[in-house]
């Protein structure tokens, strides 16, 4: 595990150094969930994926620019890899903050099988945060690593981040949303799930929503990728991540690419989420 989170250490280094190379040429492709693919999404994905598959423990990979999962032939080792190489690449020419997120689980890519899971923060500053029973925070700065200390989440915060296109948001939804900004809650949202969600455990609370809409009723954002790693990382920072109603971290998984409406936050705010979704459950979701 931990030569895990050294390798990523490795590759946010490497990364970080191939975002300051100004080529932002698109590539002709798409990814599989219709994104336009960066070059760089493609140099990120490569090296991160021959980093891990260079670990022994590792038996496999999967990313969000791969169709299918990668396996070692003849491996005994467990740990599997699920990570989004580039999270929020579209920002780039905006110069705003992007990231990497993995999750690590063990033998099979199921939201229960998951050991530990982190993100790298590419922004005015380099870092690194990583969740194992506690939430490491690390920044790069002078050739090296240092520990900043833990992430913990309060019981409420002031920071209301809202996912999707408002036109298509339900009026439960959206009554949800206005309810928070009634009471004092301010938008910080970039668009960039990382840096998102990053800030609100930086200021220690709030709420991070990507809802079910009419034009994507299982949400924008990959459970394997995006969501189980971020709702591991809330967790072990004493928040909570829900779909509206279920726990992200006991969800099902049909497809590597599979997306979930998801909800990150302090226990205040996701308690508030829980009742309004609770209160739809006997109506449709959408
Ligand atoms: O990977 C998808 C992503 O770029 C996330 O980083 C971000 O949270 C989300 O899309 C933003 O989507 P929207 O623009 O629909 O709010
Ligand atoms: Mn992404």
């Amino acid at each position: 595990m931990s030569l895990v989170f050294e390798t990523f250490k490795t590759c946010a280094i490497e990364i970080d150094t191939l975002l300051k190379n100004p080529s932002t040429d698109y590539l002709a492709s798409q990814n599989s969930s219709g994104d336009m693919q960066l070059k760089i999404d493609v140099q990120a994905d490569k090296l991160i994926e021959q980093k891990l598959l260079a670990i022994e423990s590792i038996k496999g990979v999967c990313s969000e620019e791969k169709q299918e999962a990668v396996y070692k032939a003849d491996s005994n080792a467990r740990l599997l890899v699920a990570y989004d190489p580039l999270d929020g690449s579209s920002l780039v020419d905006s110069n705003l903050s992007i990231g990497t997120i993995f999750g690590i689980y063990d033998e099979v890519l199921e939201s229960r099988a998951l050991v530990a899971s982190g993100y790298i923060v590419y922004g005015p500053r380099l870092e690194i945060v990583l969740a194992h029973k506690q939430v490491e925070h690390w920044r790069y700065c002078a050739g090296a690593w240092h520990a900043l200390g833990t992430l913990q989440l309060k019981s409420k915060g002031k920071i209301n981040a809202p996912g999707g296109t408002q036109q298509h948001w339900t009026p439960r939804h959206k009554a949800l949303i206005d309810s928070f900004f009634a009471q004092g809650y301010r938008l910080r949202y970039s668009g960039g799930m990382v840096p998102d969600l990053h800030q609100i455990l930086i200021k220690g609370g709030g709420l991070f929503s990507y809802p079910a809409t009419q034009d994507a009723p299982e949400g924008k954002l990959r459970k394997l990728f995006e969501v189980f790693p971020f709702a591991f990382v809330y967790e072990c920072a004493g928040g909570e991540a829900i779909d509206g109603t279920k726990r992200l971290l006991e969800l099902d998984v049909k497809h590597i690419h599979d997306s979930t409406p998801c909800f990150f936050g302090s226990s205040e705010e996701i308690a508030r989420v829980r009742d309004t979704y609770n209160a739809l459950e006997n109506h449709t979701r959408i």
